[in-house]
């Protein structure tokens, strides 16, 4: 994969060479459980102590308000669901605020605390730049608020929240403020004290650390029920024998990150301003999403007029590039992405997202790549929106419809074949490659779709070719479930 374009660092990143050292003697030498009271235990335990302390440095907190967890999205439901239940039981607050451009980790868990367990939610609106304001936060609150959750930075847009602003007017108000800095860490500072916020969220993967590990920060004395119950690890938090590798992966990232912060900052804003101005500049009917300058350093997104984002991945695969639609939980799924729709843009914009993201391995040679190849993809696929209809019946159509029964039935084949073909690409493009089979199908779907698309016809053997093709793709992602 030497020649693989990789421009989605806002998905995950490759672990650091250095991180990996630090990981590897926890695997096999002082592989201890750290709840054992033997030597070797008390190594491993000595080590996640030291993790800690790190981490909390970094955060600038106690290490006993650090809690490891397997994830960013298991950090953030610890958080969500252990304050709210927490509060309820504390002081009877039902109520909960959260901006409409969340990651699904906190919308899906608040909307389950609204669904199942008697919580009211309130959405608060962002400006088209994504921005929540404090007003609109304070408008909302009620006497029984329990908590408040705002990103620190959005990972489809890239935007960044005010939330100095909002942790003080909850801390005035006394009510609970959470947010999800998974994204944030790689590039910002994450001082807690100046943040002023009560929990925190953290996955390591997106800073240059392992994936399958996470911390999240809870201020002393912020109510916390513990959602996964069990052993006494994690200060009773968190049940479960800890990781200790990937904790150790974890510290060590995130003290990389800090170290080198400014100078792979420095060449992500680079990056990132040449991909805004390169892609502005040459396709029409194009705009950026999120705010111009308050944005993470490594994070350019767009929206394209009459483009499909899925279509518009799929091309920039096959060219070498990887990118993103939005995040990565959300490729391969048609619908607009409810971020976009709360920034006001209308489906026939946001339908067409695309999401690059710089990092540490990005270079000038992969940006000019990037923006030699785009501009004429997107005109193609726009081309071949156009041709939706009535235009893409062809004298090759023509001769094909006469073998057929009626011209009437091959037309809603075509139809069918083409729903099919979109929506087997993006089931297998959300299947992220798990099989080689899977692969194999999704390329050579690929394959076959571009070339009906390139010679802006479909032929009835290439609409049979396409159908066995789809149903093959369907039938993996059946058994892969
Ligand atoms: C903003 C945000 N929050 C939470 C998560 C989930 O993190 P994890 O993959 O570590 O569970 C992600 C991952 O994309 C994210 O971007």
């Amino acid at each position: 994969m030497t020649d693989y374009i990789y421009l989605d660092y806002a998905a995950t990143t490759p672990v650091d060479p250095r991180v990996l050292d630090a990981m590897l003697p926890y695997f096999s030498e002082d592989f201890g459980n750290p709840s054992s009271v033997h030597q070797l235990g008390r190594r491993a335990e000595k080590a996640i102590e030291q993790a800690r302390r790190d981490v909390a440095e970094v955060l600038n907190c106690s290490p006993r308000e650090i809690i490891f967890t397997s994830c960013g999205s298991e950090s953030d439901n610890l958080a969500l669901r252990g304050a709210a239940l927490a509060e309820r039981e504390r002081r009877g607050a039902r109520h909960l605020i959260v901006s409409p451009i969340e990651h699904s980790a906190v919308t899906a868990t608040l909307r389950q605390l609204r669904n199942h367990f008697g919580f009211a939610l309130t959405e608060v609106d962002v400006d088209a730049a994504g921005r929540v304001t404090p007003d609109g936060i304070a408008r909302s609150l009620r006497p029984d608020t329990a908590l408040v959750s705002v990103m620190y930075a959005n990972n489809e847009i890239g935007t960044l929240e005010p939330l100095a602003e909002i942790a003080a007017l909850c801390r005035e108000r006394g009510v609970l403020f959470h947010t999800d800095a998974v994204q944030a860490a790689s590039q910002l500072e994450i001082d807690v004290q100046k943040l002023g916020v009560d929990y925190l969220a953290l996955g390591a993967h997106k800073f240059y650390g392992p994936k399958g590990v996470g911390a999240l920060y809870a201020r002393a004395g912020s109510p916390l029920l513990p959602t996964q119950t069990g052993g006494s690890h994690e200060h009773g938090l968190r049940a479960g024998t800890q990781n200790t590798p990937y904790i150790i992966g974890l510290a060590e990232a995130l003290k990389i990150t800090v170290n080198e912060r400014e100078t792979h900052n420095a060449n992500f804003i680079h990056h990132r301003e040449r991909l805004i101005e390169g892609i502005l500049h040459s396709i029409p009917d194009s705009a950026l999403t999120g705010h111009r300058t308050e944005r993470l350093p490594n994070h350019a997104s767009f929206v394209f007029r009459h483009v499909n984002g899925n279509d518009l991945l799929m091309h920039l695969d096959l060219a070498g590039i990887a990118a993103s639609s939005g995040s990565a939980c959300k490729t391969g799924d048609p619908k607009p992405s409810e971020v976009l729709l709360a920034l006001g843009l209308t489906a026939d914009w946001a339908l067409g997202s695309l999401r690059l993201t710089v990092g540490r391995q990005t270079t000038d040679a992969h940006v000019d790549r990037l923006l030699e190849v785009l501009p004429g993809t997107v005109e193609k696929l726009r081309k071949f929106d156009e041709s939706e209809g009535e235009t893409i019946w062809t004298t090759e159509m023509y001769r094909a419809s006469l073998k057929t029964p009626s011209q009437a039935d091959l037309w809603k084949r075509v139809g069918e074949t083409k729903r099919q073909v979109r929506e087997a690409i993006g089931t297998a493009l959300s299947l992220e490659f798990r099989s080689e089979q899977a692969y194999q199908a999704y390329t050579g779907l690929c394959g076959e779709a571009q070339m009906a698309r390139e010679d802006e016809v479909l032929t009835q053997e290439l609409v049979e070719m396409l159908n066995a093709q789809a149903d093959k793709v369907i039938q993996l992602r059946r058994q892969s479930k």
